[in-house]
């Protein structure tokens, strides 16, 4: 067994290679003059079961995992194993108006093409799963996430809205502490409303848990009510940190204490680290 990682995962890649003790394969990306992106392998794969790793976040990250798979295919790997840490698109999971398309239904098609099996972190919702032709595979990364909360002494963690309620709480029997959410409109991209509720989080440590943060209004409105009933310190945690325009000033001036995400998508809070879990299903599967 080998992997390969794509420039947007190759720390993981990293740290998998370590941890599963297989060669990593380096590769060449450059541009040529007009943008069009070049992709070698740099080793050989014949033969061999490969995992590529590469998250698709964002856009140009697709294209190079199509060229990366296309390039192992034709190298004559034995199998291909494709991890993709964070799944982009995965909100468009289904059509909202006439006229669109299933986003992440063309990405995951198109992503089976070559491929044997695919893995994917806390997909936005479980029937992504089911738009890939080939077996399929959702891990969490809560445990990772709550094990890095232990240290925080968490009283109450809080899920922004129903949806992220199983998350929540699968984190607060980790931690040993109480589980509460809130209900979550979405008005538009950037704007949600929060209805007023009342939660038992005054002199407490909380955290709140999500899968994605984007432009950070969910989390900063989540924020303002645990602050708005005296809560003492609020972190933030999600499993994919994507921080859209000025999302982290947005946390900031909320009055978030600590902002914590994983590596699926690398930025200076991707302090929780996803390959001991991604190893571990790895593991299994070669049982
Ligand atoms: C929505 O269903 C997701 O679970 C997140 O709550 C959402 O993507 C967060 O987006 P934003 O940070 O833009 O509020």
């Amino acid at each position: 067994m080998k992997i390969i990682g794509g420039t947007a995962s190759l720390p993981i890649a990293e740290d998998l290679s370590h941890l599963l003790s297989i060669d990593l394969i380096k590769i060449e990306t450059k541009r040529f003059p007009d943008g069009e992106l070049y992709v070698r392998l740099l080793g050989p794969v014949e033969n061999e079961e490969i995992i590529v790793i590469q998250t698709t976040f964002p856009d140009e990250y697709i294209i190079e995992l199509f060229f990366l798979l296309d390039a192992v295919k034709r190298a004559h790997a034995k199998s291909i194993t494709v991890i993709i840490p964070y799944f982009g698109y995965g909100r468009q999971d289904k059509q909202f108006k006439q006229g669109e398309p299933i986003s992440a239904q063309a990405l995951a098609t198109l992503f089976s093409i070559n491929v044997d099996k695919i893995i994917t972190i806390d997909p936005h919702k479980d029937h992504i799963l089911d738009f890939f032709t080939i077996p399929a595979y959702g891990i969490s990364a809560v445990e990772s996430i709550a094990d890095h909360l232990r240290t925080k002494n968490i009283n109450v963690v809080l899920a922004p809205d129903k949806g992220a309620l199983e998350r929540a709480q699968n984190a607060a029997k980790i931690l040993n502490c109480d589980v509460d959410h809130l209900e979550k409109t979405r008005i538009d991209g950037t704007t949600i409303k929060i209805t007023p509720k009342t939660l038992d989080v005054k002199n407490k440590n909380v955290a709140i848990i999500d899968d994605i943060i984007s432009t950070g209004g969910t989390m900063a409105t989540a924020i303002r009510e645990l602050k708005k009933q005296h809560a003492s310190k609020v972190y933030v945690a999600c499993t994919h940190g994507l921080f859209a325009g000025n999302a982290i000033e947005k946390l900031q001036n909320a009055g978030c204490d600590e902002i914590i995400a994983t590596d699926t998508i690398q930025s200076p809070f991707s302090t929780v680290k996803t390959a001991a879990v991604i190893a571990k299903t790895i593991h299994d599967f070669s049982r």
